[in-house]
């Protein structure tokens, strides 16, 4: 039986994997993302040429392969219609290879006003959101009030988008937030509305798809199908640092919810991460560093958010976390991404534990966001030394792994393996699709 692939992120998100899941969409029939919306933002760099994808799953550049967006996903149609668009401008016409689940719910700007209107009573502490609408969508979704793609084929759409624009303008005047003037992406609210249904009608050209039946029988046909997870697990709703949080299900059981795949469909489980931990908005980051190492790791790795501009918090790697995401999802092969960015670091911390209510400690705590958790690190040397780049070559013989690897970075590698236990298979050292090692 033919079982689903999945690639998550396992920390705040930015592990880099837009650029994996293009890598590894030659091996694919079907991309398919399950959750989050527009808050995502996953880059691709090949030929010189960069894409950052949003609502779209990363298979796009990979002709041939089908993309499907999933019925766990929440879609703004003007910003889908945008993406669409910039690719088709792009040379990649994605008309006969882009699905969208029936099931997938729709953010209406009502929701985009609401998360702001949230934020903005929240104060100081607001969440960091991206203000794509997407707490107030999945609210809906599980308060059984939402619309979804499916409805823009059914009778009295419009009269059912009224109907929820209204009830969100009460709350958000029972928020005391004055829409006057209020802007979406640099328009009046109100040309938004008028763009947000462009998009719905340019949406219909595109087949509305049940996915959890298209899926399960293409992998039935024999299809190879990878899903592509968007945030990172320290995000996830149940697991996160709540309530800093999406309001999905990232981690691997998202899967199942989020496209219609039974647990027993599900193979490998690639897990990324990145050699140090970023992440943007509020929240506890306990390895987060605020020192000129913080900056150099910002500065190398370009920590700016790919959606938003944000700087990213920047840190070391927090190994317990990681454990802790491996473990949620049952990660059977571990990704490092951007390794590079540390090839001139001397030493390298890696939090190991944390000093929490004076004692040592593994395990995340359910009041990580009002207590204090001091990590405590162990000291690696640096490598020092740059992985060569082979892109002129061979895709076999710039794969070829082991001997490229410098020896103090594969103990790095090693140390990480030891603790979290899970091997790390694929080794990323810059942007482009083919800066990596398998190992
Ligand atoms: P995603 O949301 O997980 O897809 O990640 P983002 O696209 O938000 O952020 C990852 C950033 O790191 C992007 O700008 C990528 O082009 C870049 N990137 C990915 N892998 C590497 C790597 O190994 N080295 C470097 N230097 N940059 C990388
Ligand atoms: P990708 O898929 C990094 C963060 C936001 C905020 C919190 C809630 O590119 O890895 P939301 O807009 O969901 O209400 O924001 O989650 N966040 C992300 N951080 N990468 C992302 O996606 C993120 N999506 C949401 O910064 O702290
Ligand atoms: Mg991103």
């Amino acid at each position: 039986m033919n079982k689903i692939d999945i690639l998550l992120g396992l920390q705040w998100g930015d592990e880099g994997k837009g650029k994996v899941v293009d890598a590894l969409t030659p091996n694919y029939d079907i991309v398919a993302r399950f959750q989050g919306g527009p808050n995502a933002g996953h880059t691709i760099e090949f030929e010189g040429r960069k894409f950052v994808l949003h609502n779209i799953p990363s298979g796009v550049l990979t002709p041939g392969c089908v993309n499907v967006i999933g019925n766990g996903v929440i879609i703004d149609p003007h910003i889908l219609k945008g993406e669409i668009e910039g690719l088709r401008q792009a040379g990649f016409d994605l008309k006969d290879t882009l699905k969208i689940a029936n099931r997938a719910h729709l953010i209406l700007p009502t929701h985009r006003a609401l998360d702001a209107a949230n934020e903005k009573a929240l104060g100081k502490m607001k969440i960091g959101s991206t203000l794509k609408g997407i707490g107030p969508t999945y609210t809906d979704k599980t308060a059984r009030k939402g619309l979804r793609i499916g409805d823009i084929a059914m009778d009295g759409f419009r009269e059912k988008y009224e109907k929820l624009k209204q009830a969100h303008l009460q709350q958000i005047q029972g928020l005391g937030f004055d829409m006057t003037g209020f802007q979406l992406d640099g328009v009046d609210f109100n040309e938004y509305e008028k763009l947000w249904f462009e998009g719905i009608e340019y949406l219909r050209q595109f087949s509305f798809i049940d996915s959890e039946y298209y899926l399960n029988e293409a992998l039935d046909a024999g299809k190879k199908v990878l899903a592509e997870g968007a945030q990172g697990s320290m995000l996830d709703v149940d697991f996160g640092s709540y309530p800093f949080v999406t309001s999905s299900n990232v981690v691997a059981a998202g899967v199942c919810s989020g496209l219609g795949i039974a647990p027993s469909r599900i193979g490998k489980v690639y897990g990324i991460f990145k050699a140090y931990c970023t992440r943007v908005g509020t929240g506890p980051f306990p390895t987060e560093l605020f020192d000129e190492t913080g900056e150099t790791l910002r500065r190398n790795g370009h920590e700016f958010g790919a959606t938003t501009g944000r700087p990213r918090r920047c840190g070391w790697l927090d190994l317990p976390a990681l454990k802790y995401a491996v473990m949620l999802s049952g990660v059977t092969d571990l990704m490092m991404m951007k390794s590079d960015v540390m090839d001139e670091f001397e030493t390298i911390k890696v939090a190991t534990a944390y000093r929490y209510q004076g004692q040592e400690t593994q395990h995340l705590p359910f009041a990580a966001c009002t207590e204090t958790m001091e990590p405590v690190y162990t000291e690696l040397p640096g490598w020092r030394k740059k992985i060569e780049d082979r892109r002129q070559e061979t895709e076999d013989r710039r794969q070829e792994a082991g001997d490229r690897i410098p020896e103090k970075l594969e103990a790095y590698i090693k140390y990480i393996e030891d603790y979290v236990g899970v091997p790390i298979k694929f080794v990323s050292y810059g942007p482009d699709r083919t800066q990596n090692i398998l190992r």
